[in-house]
């Protein structure tokens, strides 16, 4: 989900409210739900509910600013890291399954970023000739742009219609027409932990006509090695994806966060079936944040939480799709990773 804030941060120049931009000839269309002011109001609102709360927490999204967003792509180059590469050779062995299943004439990205493994998907709907539209959907307009544009050259067929806004409140703007095939891949869902994830897929469900169908990508539970490797990598770039996030409070909201007054950390919970990743305080300290007038104490050792990364056994997600108004209609998995097709019940 990189969801970029573009090089100037979250603070971009722009005009306020939905708006439309994008040429009939150029085929290619951008709806902006959320701009900067939308997004500063929002981290003012998590910061402060997140840093008052006991135990502290942020919401994930933060972490992805442009730098944020870049540190993710490195870090699924890390050995460490098999759930990008597990995905992507799940999903070239196969979407023409899945295209052949779900008979789509248009592809729905959520929370798309570069569109990069919506390459394969496009490629085996595109076999039957029938895809017309591609739909990407992210918060960050820059990478939903660039992204169009490059998915624009390389299927002149496809139109793209992109949409710009947040799961939280802009699900409901995605366009409805055609045949859909909706896609959340990335294993982006393990953000959300069990309630959260109800919540969205049954709001997810509620905009699902009969024919339209979810493409969900999700990591396995499986050795817990391996499962705290991948978010403990050797290089140290997860604890710079972790710490990125003082950065960002520290620019946007006038903060005073030491850096290295904290640790990372990333540690598997078997009760809740998701890996617990945060910034733990190495000493007693008091931190500033200007912008929202807000002083937060941190006890020795005190963890912020900043995600959760759920990890799905089979059986438990397709009753929880079912609690939600999907049914699976098929499933794949490689053993670490799996692709699971689902239509509205
Ligand atoms: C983008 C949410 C799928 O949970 O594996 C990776 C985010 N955080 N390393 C994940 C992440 C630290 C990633 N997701």
């Amino acid at each position: 989900m990189p969801v970029g804030q573009g090089p100037r941060g979250l603070l971009g120049a722009r005009p306020r409210g939905p708006s439309r931009r994008g040429a009939a000839l150029s085929g290619l269309t951008v709806d902006v739900h959320l701009g900067p002011d939308d997004l500063a109001e929002a981290l003012r609102a998590d910061a402060r509910l997140g840093l008052t709360s006991t135990p502290k927490f942020m919401p994930p999204k933060w972490l992805y600013d442009h730098r944020g967003s870049e540190l993710f792509t490195e870090i699924t180059r890390q050995p460490e890291y098999y759930p990008t590469e597990s995905e992507r050779r799940l999903l070239r062995q196969t979407a023409d399954e899945i295209a052949a299943a779900a008979k789509s004439d248009t592809l729905v990205e959520l929370g798309s970023g570069t569109s990069e493994k919506t390459r394969l998907l496009l490629d085996s709907l595109n076999k039957n000739g029938e895809l017309a539209k591609f739909i990407p959907f992210d918060v960050s307009e820059a990478t939903l742009r660039a992204a169009g544009a490059a998915i624009r050259a390389e299927y002149p067929n496809v139109a793209v219609h992109a949409v710009v806004g947040d799961f939280d409140h802009h699900l409901e703007e995605i366009p409805r027409s055609g045949r859909r095939l909706v896609a959340f891949l990335g294993s982006t869902i393990g953000n959300l932990g069990p309630s959260d994830r109800q919540a969205f897929l049954r709001r997810l469900a509620r905009t699902f006509a009969p024919d339209d169908r979810l493409l969900l990508g999700v990591d396995l539970v499986k050795d817990v090695g391996r499962l705290e490797a991948a978010y403990n990598d050797a290089a140290g770039v997860t604890a710079r994806f972790t710490h990125n996030l003082l950065t960002v409070m520290n620019r946007e909201l006038e903060a005073d966060f030491d850096l290295d007054g904290f640790v990372h950390e990333a540690r598997w919970q078997p009760e809740h079936s998701w890996i617990r990743i945060g910034l733990r305080s190495r000493r007693r300290q008091k931190v500033s944040l200007g912008e929202i007038d807000l002083s937060v104490e941190f006890a020795d050792g005190e963890l912020m939480r900043t995600e959760v990364s759920s990890k799905f056994r089979r059986e438990s997600l397709s009753d929880e799709l079912e609690a939600s108004g999907l049914q699976t209609v098929s499933w794949w998995d490689n053993g670490d990773v799996a692709l699971t097709l689902a239509a509205p019940s």
